[in-house]
């Protein structure tokens, strides 16, 4: 299978016109073709090309002027990738930037060399060079992907873009699947992009929080809804730094997936939807209201800064009288359950950062921005480093984390899905399986894993300046060599 697929389609090196022909085709036809002969439509990948290239896009509105962004196939946030649980992508990335760059497909269970990560799983792309990604979409979910060179500032200026991956069996009784990119931007008067990228005050504190939030890259009034239908709402937040708390309010929608994997369905602690940088929920929001009424989507999570993200703006023809309840519960993804009372335990902790002991020797002339945070006493200069930990593959393993700083920090794992099983030691009521985990200040978090994914893996904090600033590590997944 694997040569015979290798025969069939291009090289790597072929020119991009060749590509796109023959990946269409590949795309089109040959998956109708195979499926109406009842064999699985995996066999040909299905095809993709994402440009990295300077670019406009209207993120505030008129009258201000467009703004200058780096985009991917010129959109901000980049095209929509949508393909079926079980079918392989192929993506031709090319760089149109004028520095290196690489993608990460954050969340998807890829093979480490397909990871996107510079240095650690391929040499960055250079300027007009370009690389294949191939991988399948092993889990169905809420994905996204995103460039993993210099991130707090190639993401920050719009290279950032979903990546959906339906169920292999479509989920009964919903009605509309929308998907919405949360982002924020820190625009100067002229709506231009503020070009403060890697100041120490983000770095030490809470990172590049902008002054404009954007959905699907512009700036919302309200978005359509129609009385009687129930809607699955992928959130996505691409933002640097910024942690979205949304209130739905006169709606009790339901989360139904966290980071892609789904979890018993239920509703979001307090009314609020929370979600760290890189995180994504899924959501099931009937649309109770009455045609033409309008209800505000409020986010809260800075208590003294709550603003109106959108309404929601009720079309004047309902849909139907009354919302099926016929509730989809989304099957489980192929992930190992990891054995707790037999895992390996490892101690991790988060340090560092603006008001702690570290702060003083920061302002010392000669020690930079790179070492403000750290991850068991290690700041990382970049993503080429001694692995911090080495897990043993196959096996389950817990990770007991303590965040001794007095900030947020989203956690992230490549390559894996993990189990979040406690938080200050309280058991958690879903142990939902996550790729991102929020730890608030002081906070101190157990997840679980089967390490079933060999390679190099980087972890770290998704506040990108963070990241920058140090708070990164490796996690190796490597057969165990100590044991007989
Ligand atoms: Cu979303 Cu290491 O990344
Ligand atoms: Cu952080």
């Amino acid at each position: 299978m694997q040569s015979s697929r290798s025969r069939s389609t291009p090289p790597a090196s072929s020119p991009p016109a060749a590509f796109t022909r023959r990946t269409m085709l590949a795309g089109g036809g040959a998956a109708a073709l195979l499926s109406a002969a009842g064999l699985p439509a995996r066999a040909e990948p299905r095809g993709f090309r994402l440009r990295a290239a300077p670019a406009t896009a209207r993120l505030a509105p008129v009258p201000y002027p467009e703004t200058a962004v780096w985009a991917f196939e010129g959109r901000v946030p980049g095209p929509e990738i949508r393909v079926r649980q079980g079918e392989r992508l192929r993506i031709l990335v090319e760089n149109a930037l004028a520095e290196d760059t690489t993608v990460h497909w954050h969340g998807m269970r890829v093979p480490n060399a397909m990871d996107g990560v510079p240095g650690l799983t391929q040499r960055p792309i250079a300027p007009g060079q370009s690389f294949v990604y191939e991988f399948e979409a092993v889990d169905a979910g809420t994905f996204w992907y995103h460039p993993h060179q210099r991130g707090f500032e190639q993401v920050d200026r719009g290279l950032a873009g979903p990546l959906i991956v339906e169920e292999a069996e479509p989920p009964v009784g919903i009605d509309r699947d929308l998907t919405w990119v949360l982002d924020d931007w820190r625009l100067l008067a002229d709506a231009s992009i503020s070009p403060d990228f890697g100041n120490m005050h983000d770095a030490a504190m809470m990172g590049r929080i902008g002054n404009s939030v954007t959905v699907n890259g512009a700036v919302r009034e309200s978005v359509e809804v129609r009385a009687g239908e129930r809607v699955r709402l992928r959130l996505i937040n691409a933002a640097n730094a910024r942690i979205f708390g949304l209130r739905f309010e006169g709606h009790a929608p339901l989360v139904v997936a966290l980071d892609g994997q789904p979890v018993a369905p239920h509703a979001p602690e307090g009314g609020m939807v929370v979600l760290g940088p890189a995180m994504r929920a899924d959501l099931l929001i009937d649309m109770t209201g009455k045609p033409g009424a309008r209800f505000r989507v409020v986010d809260g999570f800075y208590q003294r800064s709550a603003y109106r993200l959108l309404d929601l703006a009720y079309a004047d023809a309902p849909l139907r009288d009354r919302v099926p309840d016929t509730g989809p519960n989304l099957p489980a993804n192929p992930l190992a359950e990891p054995d707790v009372a037999a895992a390996e335990r490892h101690s991790v902790a988060f340090a560092g950062g603006g008001m702690s002991g570290m702060m003083g020797r920061m302002t010392s002339p000669g020690m930079r921005h790179g070492g403000i945070w750290t991850i068991n006493g290690v700041a990382a200069t970049g993503h080429v480093m001694a692995p911090m930990l080495t897990l043993a593959q196959g096996r389950s393993h817990v990770l007991a984390m303590t965040n001794d700083t007095a900030f947020h920090h989203p956690i992230h794992l490549h390559g894996h899905s993990f189990r979040v099983l406690s938080r200050n030691g309280v058991p958690t009521r879903r142990r939902e399986w996550q790729d991102t985990v929020l730890m608030s200040p002081r906070e101190r978090v157990e997840i679980a894993l089967v390490a079933d994914n060999p390679g190099d893996w980087m972890f770290h904090c998704h506040i990108l300046e963070h990241m920058a600033a140090g708070m990164m590590g490796v996690i190796r997944v490597a057969p165990d060599t100590k044991k007989t």
